[in-house]
């Protein structure tokens, strides 16, 4: 089957992992995984600003990976770093705006110096939009999204209960503004979310693969989004009523493709005299 380029998903989110794996499996250290896996997200940022995908977010560096040995901790840092550093320039050529998505706190500061620059210089950027999760959790995301909306109802008198809403909510997330992820992509052959965007990928499809992240490139890319357009997405509905509904779409497709020739053929017929088909018909 062809990919279809004409219902892609708009948001892809993918958790990289098994890069420590990778390496082992080359008698190498776990630096070197990562240092490949690098790699393998420049690869995915391209195909995706290729394809035409609006919104990318990666997990790169999540609150628990804290917990991993200092050495690596740093490496990840330092790898982050330069990362953002040799890549500035290509993201303002390939108009990718980048994004940080976590918290502020505690990230090492020459690497959040890199992480504000690459967002201030492609701040007004919007092929693509990549969200790098770093010091990110879900988990933590929300309750900040609880303070904040707290925090902002206390300052303006008090909240009604009625004001509580999804839509509301949502607004305090790091990820306002942005459509939830269509596709969550997992590497590494882990079935688990692992605290990552767990309130925006409540309707994400889920795509699990034994491939390793630094082996993870634009044909696999390519298989997911494949897989994922198989998927019959209901939103709660049957799958009658999503059928009729996809048959309604693409009547009133090709109801509107025939009154877009009837006009072209209208203008090409009837340089004068005859009226064109009226444009709101
Ligand atoms: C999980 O693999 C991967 C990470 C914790 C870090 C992801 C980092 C990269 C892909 C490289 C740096 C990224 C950027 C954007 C510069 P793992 O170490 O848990 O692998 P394992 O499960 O095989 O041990």
């Amino acid at each position: 089957m062809e990919l279809d380029l004409e219902s892609l998903p708009r948001h892809v989110a993918i958790i990289m992992d098994g890069n420590g794996r990778w390496a082992r499996q080359r008698m190498r250290n776990r630096f070197f995984g990562h240092k490949k896996g690098t790699e393998a997200v420049r690869s995915v940022v391209t195909c995706c600003r290729d394809l035409g995908i609006r919104y990318l977010t990666l997990y790169a560096f999540s609150k628990e990976n804290w917990n991993r040995p200092e050495r690596e901790v740093k490496a990840l840092w330092g790898l982050l770093g330069k990362f953002l550093k040799a890549e500035l320039p290509d993201l303002i050529k390939n108009e990718i705006r980048f994004q940080h998505i976590g918290d502020d706190d505690g990230i090492p500061a020459f690497a959040f110096e890199r992480i504000r620059t690459a967002e201030i210089q492609t701040a007004h950027l919007g092929k693509l939009v990549l969200s790098l999760a770093v010091n990110y959790g879900g988990r933590q995301e929300i309750t900040r999204a609880a303070r904040l909306f707290l925090a902002d109802a206390m300052k303006n008198g008090g909240y009604a209960t009625g004001q509580i809403s999804a839509e509301s909510f949502s607004h305090y997330l790091y990820t306002a503004g942005q459509p939830d992820p269509d596709l969550v992509i997992r590497t590494g052959g882990e079935i688990r979310v692992s605290n990552f965007l767990l309130w925006q990928i409540a309707y994400a499809e889920l795509y699990f693969t034994e491939i390793l992240w630094p082996d993870f490139g634009k044909d696999d890319l390519i298989e997911a989004l494949k897989e994922f357009q198989h998927r019959e997405r209901r939103f709660g509905r049957t799958g009658e009523q999503v059928r009729e509904h996809r048959e309604v779409s693409s009547d009133c497709a090709a109801e509107t493709a025939h009154i877009a020739k009837a006009r072209s053929d209208d203008k090409q017929r009837a340089p004068s005299g005859l009226s064109p088909i009226p444009k709101d018909n």
